[in-house]
């Protein structure tokens, strides 16, 4: 049976992951802070269990997962959807040092934890949630851009280093561009995909065992735009 470990699973992404991973028969161990969300999930099936954990205690986090860990036999895939992204026009330092500790702290305390727990056990299958915001900076929320492109680029990195180790740990960036959540708000929202469909092309990314899965498939376009769109035109919009 599969074991699947969802950090980040009470709203949103990781929430509907943990849903449709239940529904194919994998136990699905799922983590966040809000415990009464968790309970509710944890009620939708037997398969889902649960855990209240914060990634920004970096401190206790290595041990807490690792308790996990040992509760689950082993984990054929770990999926990080944990993350937080406010617009910080006025940047407002609080925010962004949220930002910094979640989506930068809290990841690498994950998914160098995720990593070591693979190494040990000989194969597995990492994924994260980045965002086509990581791609290039942006004055509605420095932080949030700066933080998703850390995110990208360490990924890339354990790729790379799973790869010359000759290790079968397989690295799977999953970069959206608006999915329907909380966390999808402010202006010029386009192209927003609703958390079922965000979901299904994951979990077909995963298991054709993509390095990056662009979602929608449309973004790739998007993405492609703002990597080569010169600074002078950036800059304007
Ligand atoms: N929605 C979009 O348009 C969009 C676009 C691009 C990228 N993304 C990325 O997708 C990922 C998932 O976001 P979502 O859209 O599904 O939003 P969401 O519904 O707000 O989900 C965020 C999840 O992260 C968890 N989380 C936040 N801070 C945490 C912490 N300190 N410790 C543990 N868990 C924490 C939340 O749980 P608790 O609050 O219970 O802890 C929640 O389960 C994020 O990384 C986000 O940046 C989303």
């Amino acid at each position: 049976m599969k074991n699947v470990l969802i950090i980040g699973g009470s709203s949103g992404i990781g929430r509907k992951l943990a849903e449709a991973y239940a529904a194919q028969g994998c136990m699905v161990v799922v983590t966040g802070r809000r415990l009464e969300k968790l309970e509710q999930l944890a009620q939708s099936s037997s398969r889902i269990q649960i855990v209240e954990m914060d990634i920004c205690r970096t401190d206790n986090l290595p041990g807490q997962l690792e308790a996990l860990a040992a509760s689950m036999d082993h984990l054929d895939l770990i999926i990080l959807s944990a993350g937080t992204g406010d617009l910080n026009t006025a940047l407002d330092l609080t925010i962004e040092m949220r930002t910094i500790s979640t989506n930068v702290s809290g990841f690498t305390a994950v998914v160098t934890w995720a990593y070591g727990y693979f190494e040990k056990q000989g194969y597995g299958h990492l994924a994260a949630i980045t965002s086509i915001a990581g791609l290039r900076g942006s004055r509605g929320g420095p932080a949030y851009n700066a933080s998703k492109a850390f995110q990208i680029n360490y990924l890339q990195g354990l790729r790379q280093k799973a790869g010359h180790a000759r290790v079968p740990i397989h690295i799977t960036e999953v970069r959206p561009g608006f999915v329907d959540t909380d966390m999808a708000k402010g202006e010029g929202i386009f192209w927003m995909a609703s958390v079922e469909k965000a979901s299904n092309q994951i979990i077909a990314g995963l298991k054709a065992k993509r390095s990056v899965v662009y979602i929608t498939r449309r973004w790739r376009l998007i993405g492609w735009l703002l990597k080569i769109l010169p600074d002078i035109l950036y800059n304007r919009l």
